[in-house]
């Protein structure tokens, strides 16, 4: 065992866009767990845009990570050393160590995945909290119907591409927003969207119009910006909008430029009777948590839902990961494998 603890530590507050000199790696001692308590060591470390919230101070759902303190997020890990009576050494749990090699945990909150679970990492993903927000945000907020059309952004990412399969497995058509023709074809081609757009081409509005030839009944929002710019025209009466993010504000420090759309939004909004919710996925649905879980489970067994994980090796490629992940650059689930698996 190795005998350090690699953490890294958010060193200041970004403004705008994250950069390297905002996180610091550090090196300390591995720590003791206490009886009652067990030592977890991480393998997989979840990567997601929330992060990026946790990085500021501003006003939230959640508190900031502080200044010094280990970077927050979701883990697979194996127990190293287990004084707990319920978890043994060897078992892999979910947890919430952050970007570390190892955390103590007295086993609150923790998942078990067992002693050799198939795909561990898939409880970061699409049998965790993303494939999570997808489903309850789509299922309850959206409530598709047959013949809906059906449009989501960031269409390849653990949310969006799970969206937009359980759209198609309830009979609706569905279109996908991506950045770039390889997300765009791997959506359709993969994930058997039935179209799927570049948000990057000039005339992204015209094409989204001309896709939603039926107007737009379920907006399922991650992004934000110049997407729903696009959508807002299109909406059809009664259309509903789960307002899951707004990734592509999530780095900007004033509001966008451009004439006041909020007049026009909520003129929308009233005149088509629709109905646009927030929802932020634990706060709100953890107790429908197993119906997600055994749901998911079936399709993935029945080859329903594909999955794409974009695995990256490596703690020392953990900041350039996240800084991407805001830009784009992730094809599928970010995922850091921090140690080996065996
Ligand atoms: N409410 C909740 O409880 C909850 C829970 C989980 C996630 N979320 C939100 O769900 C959304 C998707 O999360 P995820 O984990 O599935 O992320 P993800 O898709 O893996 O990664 C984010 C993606 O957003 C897209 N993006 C980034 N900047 C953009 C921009 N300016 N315009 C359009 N698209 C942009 C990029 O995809 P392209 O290259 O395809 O554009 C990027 O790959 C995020 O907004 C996240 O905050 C909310």
């Amino acid at each position: 065992m190795s005998q350090n603890n690699r953490r890294i530590v958010l060193a200041s507050r970004p403004v705008g866009a994250p950069t390297q000199e905002n996180f610091r790696l550090e090196q300390v001692d591995i720590p003791q767990p206490q009886e009652g308590e067990m030592l977890l060591k991480a393998i997989y470390l979840s990567l997601d845009p929330y992060m990026r919230g946790r990085m500021s101070d501003s006003e939230s759902y959640a508190e900031p990570v502080a200044i010094d303190e280990v970077m927050v997020g979701a883990t697979v890990c194996r127990v190293e050393q287990s004084n707990h009576a319920q978890f043994e050494e060897g078992e892999w749990v979910l947890a919430y160590t952050g970007w570390q090699d190892y955390g103590i945990s007295n086993g609150e909150g923790l998942v078990k995945l067992g002693k050799t679970p198939m795909n561990a990492s898939y409880a970061l993903g699409i049998m965790g909290m993303p494939g999570f927000t997808a489903y309850m945000g789509l299922l309850d907020i959206g409530a598709p119907k047959a013949g809906d059309t059906v449009v989501v952004a960031a269409a390849t990412g653990p949310v969006g591409a799970t969206v937009g399969q359980i759209a198609k497995l309830k009979g609706c058509k569905v279109v996908g927003v991506a950045g770039g023709e390889e997300k765009c074809r791997h959506a359709v081609d993969v994930l058997g969207f039935d179209v799927c757009l570049d948000h990057k081409a000039d005339d992204f509005a015209a094409q989204l119009a001309n896709a939603c030839d039926q107007g737009i009944d379920v907006y399922f929002e991650n992004v934000g910006g110049k997407v729903f710019d696009a959508v807002m025209p299109l909406l059809n009466t009664g259309a509903r909008i789960p307002v899951c993010g707004l990734i592509s504000q999530y780095n900007a420090t004033s509001l966008p430029e451009g004439p006041d759309r909020m007049s026009a939004l909520v003129a929308t909004l009233l005149i088509k009777r629709i109905k646009m919710q927030g929802f932020i996925i634990f706060d709100d649905y953890a107790h429908r948590y197993d119906e997600f879980a055994a749901q998911m489970s079936q399709w993935l067994m029945e080859g329903k839902m594909q999955y794409k994980e974009h695995l990256v090796k490596g703690m020392d490629q953990t900041v350039d990961s996240f800084i991407g992940l805001l830009e784009g650059k992730n094809f599928g689930k970010l995922v850091i494998q921090l140690n080996d698996v065996d």
